[in-house]
């Protein structure tokens, strides 16, 4: 049974993220999506509204499950009996950190192997940070986040909800 996390902000998740979800899920028996619970950055969504926006996106997918993480990545997937990460690489200029990243978590858990994970070109130029701007600059998100996370996102930027 191979167990794997993909962790993450996921403020909010996009259809980048749920592409990696799905590639994800094929390789592993259970995916478990993770919401890192104490970020420094200021997010716009809680992270009880992350979980409730991912549970959504991933309802389809039987072996994929969302919970969220304190502390270190790799003793929480200690704790869920996880033997691999996932990460997703969008471009070169994701790697740096990735691999620092990485090599860090290998050295603290040297059982759990991080596995990187192409994101679809179609993709590749999305996040969470470039969604965010686009719908304060009055962009069209069709196709760059599922539609509830859309009605979610006008509401608490452009209303305040
Ligand atoms: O979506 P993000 O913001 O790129 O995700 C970053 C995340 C959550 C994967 C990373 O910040 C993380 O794993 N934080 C937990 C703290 C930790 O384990 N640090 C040691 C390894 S560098």
């Amino acid at each position: 049974m191979v167990i794997a996390v993909y962790p993450g902000s996921f403020d909010p998740i996009t259809n980048g993220h749920l592409d990696l979800v799905e590639r994800g899920a094929r390789l592993c028996d259970r995916l478990i999506v993770a919401v890192l619970e104490n970020e420094s950055k200021q997010p716009l969504f809680t992270v009880a509204e992350r979980m409730e926006m991912l549970r959504e996106a991933v309802r389809d997918y039987a072996n994929v499950e969302v919970g969220s993480f304190d502390g270190l990545l790799v003793d929480y997937a200690r704790q869920k009996g996880a033997t691999a990460i996932v990460r997703g690489i969008r471009a070169i200029s994701d790697y740096e950190h990735e691999l620092q990243m990485a090599l860090m978590n290998r050295r603290l858990c040297p059982s759990v192997e991080t596995v990187f994970l192409m994101s679809s070109e179609a993709y590749s130029f999305i996040s969470s940070r470039i969604v965010k701007e686009l719908i304060r600059l009055g962009g069209n998100l069709t196709g760059l986040v599922p539609p509830s996370v859309e009605v979610r996102l006008r509401n608490r930027v452009l209303k305040g909800v």
